[in-house]
């Protein structure tokens, strides 16, 4: 028996990765925390909303007390910190808050794990920990920079973040190695590249892209849409995460990618064909600034050294992808209008 606390578990990831766990771990225990912004849909998780391993609570993760509070209700054994804001274009309008909830966010659950992980009596300088215990950082391959035309991103790397999202995300990165370099927390860090799947929010480009070719509105691509991304079927980025949580050495870090490197032009063209609209629709816009030109993930870490691999080839993820956003068209309708968002208010004041 163990309980997770799950942060960001209403997010494209969180939801996904709650949903793997509930399933496969009947005896484990999951509460999910999200303080419930733009992204976070509890829609994503009606279904387990009554399961009897299942608790949610609408906290911000840089509330210490509250988060306090979950600790000594719930004697958590493991975090795993999705909570996050995540839309590198939002980074670049208001940064401020990506510092506030990555950083910070991030610092109070390690500080608090801290707390009620260490064994009594202890050194300040020298605790000790129960020895079942993880704190698990959700990263992100950002942290790294960009690549050229050739190399891919191992884990040695130095950290060269160039939004205020990714630099964001490797001062996390940063703070919770320096918990464990500093307080002997046990830790891991997870880096995967770009996620597609479902539930993901609709501002991100796959859906983005759904949604407009089913509305027959301009489909917008930064620059020449040349841009090299290596997709990962979020499902696969779960079972990753399940796997380093489980079998992951301590203080360690560990790349998650599926080898498939494809330009933000193809994915789109891709969409445009199996939706059946017109590549008329696409409309060529400026460049993001501080836009990464590649990124690519070498997974020789984790692959050999815990055994994870993904089980999804990039052609099959991504029809069932596209797939589910045609069947589940409702999701990103009740989303753009705002209707989900109204009635979980009403719900979680
Ligand atoms: N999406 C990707 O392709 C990708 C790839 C690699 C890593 N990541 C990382 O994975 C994590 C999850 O990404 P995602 O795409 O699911 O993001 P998302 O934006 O879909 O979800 C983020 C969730 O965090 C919640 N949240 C935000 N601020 C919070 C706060 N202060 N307290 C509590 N909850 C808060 C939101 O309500 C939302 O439910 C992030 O840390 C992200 O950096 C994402």
């Amino acid at each position: 028996m163990k309980t997770i606390l799950v942060t960001g578990g209403a997010g494209f990831i969180g939801s996904n990765f709650i949903h793997l766990m509930i399933q496969k771990y009947v005896d484990y225990k999951i509460i999910n925390v999200d303080t419930l912004t733009y992204a976070g849909n509890l829609e994503n998780l009606k279904n387990i909303e009554k399961h009897e391993n299942y608790n949610f609570i609408k906290a911000n993760i840089c509330d210490k007390v509250k988060i306090d509070d979950i600790f000594s209700k719930y004697s958590i054994d493991y975090v795993v910190n999705f909570a996050a804001e995540s839309h590198v274009d939002r980074s670049i309008v208001n940064p401020e808050i990506f510092l506030i909830t990555n950083i910070i966010g991030t610092q109070v659950l390690l500080d608090v794990a801290k707390n009620h992980w260490k064994k009594e009596p202890h050194n300040k300088y020298n605790i000790e920990y129960r020895n079942d215990v993880k704190f698990l950082h959700v990263s992100t391959d950002e942290v790294y920079g960009a690549l050229g035309k050739t190399g891919k991103f191992v884990e040695t790397m130095p950290l060269m973040p160039n939004s205020p999202y990714s630099a964001s995300k490797a001062s996390a990165d940063l703070i919770v190695r320096a918990y464990h370099e500093t307080f002997g927390m046990p830790i891991n860090i997870t880096r995967c590249s770009n996620n597609y799947g479902p539930y993901q929010f609709p501002e991100k480009l796959i859906p983005l892209m759904i949604n407009n070719c089913l509305n027959n509105k301009s489909l917008p691509i930064y620059g020449d849409g040349l841009q090299v991304r290596d997709w990962l079927h979020v499902s696969d980025h779960c079972e990753a995460i399940d796997c380093v949580l489980h079998n992951g050495d301590n203080g360690e870090i560990y790349n998650i990618g599926g080898n498939n490197e494809k330009t933000n032009i193809e994915i789109i063209k891709l969409i445009i064909n199996t939706v059946g609209k017109s590549e008329k629709l696409i409309t060529y816009i400026k460049d993001r600034p501080g836009h990464d030109r590649r990124y690519a993930i070498d997974n020789s870490k984790i692959t050999t050294q815990l055994g994870w691999k993904p089980k999804f080839s990039f052609e099959v993820g991504i029809m069932d992808t596209i797939q589910w956003y045609l069947n589940n068209n409702h999701w990103i309708t009740n989303i753009v209008n705002g209707d989900y968002r109204e009635y979980y208010e009403k719900i979680y004041k």
